[in-house]
């Protein structure tokens, strides 16, 4: 096995004027081995968007202890767009909505940004029919502007589409929008289930409080996120506990 991801001790606030604004994650560490899916669980206000967007780098964010290493580089202080050329994909890095841009135009601009690669919008067309098949998607789809009038199945197939186009080594993925259907969940847990039969080696952090998304993807290793900090880790046992208790027993 081989190490592809590593936080340690990761303390992050965000950032202010306040000098003594609290610490929202208080040290957390997760090593992730390449192949692996690791699931972050946790209540509402547990700190897992705050925890997605310090991966991503976000300068709302500062990191005020620990470290991000992936693939034996301290990625700690690398601005989001170096992360994602390195192979670290951060679904919501991607806009939500550019006016006039459709899903392969944008794809064209992010397959170059990511591997120096400048396919004509002909040969990415291509190159996705396959993934729109695979994923059962309308192949009129790429033609749409992006996110413009989504659903939340559609905005999950577009990131699942960036997934498997920009092959990342890393995909670390926040499912934060409240409302999502259990089809847009299958379509993740399918997306991420199809890109990694072509690619083995990717590793997947997978930021949820749906246990229904642990149902579809089965990720190697569930942690349990409270107050900043992950308090168990185990397999899919801990997720089952969870459906029994909830996370008054974490707490
Ligand atoms: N930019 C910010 N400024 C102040 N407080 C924040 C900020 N971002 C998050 N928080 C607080 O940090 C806690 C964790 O938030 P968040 O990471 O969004 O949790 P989750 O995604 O698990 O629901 C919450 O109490 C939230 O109010
Ligand atoms: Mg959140």
């Amino acid at each position: 096995m081989s190490e592809l991801f590593r936080i340690e001790n990761l303390h992050a606030r965000p950032v202010s004027d306040d000098l003594a604004a609290p610490e929202i994650l208080r040290g957390i560490a997760l090593t992730v081995q390449a192949g692996e899916v690791h699931a972050i669980m946790g209540p509402n206000g547990s700190g897992k968007s705050t925890l997605a967007s310090t991966l991503l780098a976000s300068p709302e964010y500062e990191v005020t202890e620990g470290s991000i290493y992936f693939q034996g580089d301290n990625v700690t202080d690398w601005p989001t767009d170096v992360r994602a050329k390195a192979g670290m994909f951060l679904a919501f890095q991607y806009p939500q909505e550019i006016a006039g841009v459709s899903v392969i135009q944008f794809l064209r601009q992010a397959l170059s940004a990511r591997k120096g690669i400048d396919l004509s919008v002909l040969e990415l067309r291509l190159a996705t029919m396959d993934w729109m098949k695979r994923l059962g998607m309308d192949s009129s789809f790429v033609d749409r502007y992006l996110n413009e009038g989504f659903s939340g199945g559609e905005k999950k197939r577009n990131e699942v589409m960036q997934m498997a186009i920009l092959e990342p080594e890393i995909a670390i993925l926040d499912e934060t929008d409240s409302g999502l259907d259990i089809d847009a969940l299958r379509t993740v847990a399918k997306g991420i289930r199809e890109i990694r039969a072509d690619r083995p080696q990717m590793g997947v952090v997978l930021i949820t409080h749906y246990q229904r998304l642990l149902d579809e993807v089965q990720p190697d290793h569930v942690h349990i996120l409270v107050d900043g900090r992950i308090v168990a880790s185990g397999g899919m046992e801990l997720a089952a506990q969870l459906e029994a208790s909830g996370y008054e027993a974490f707490r």
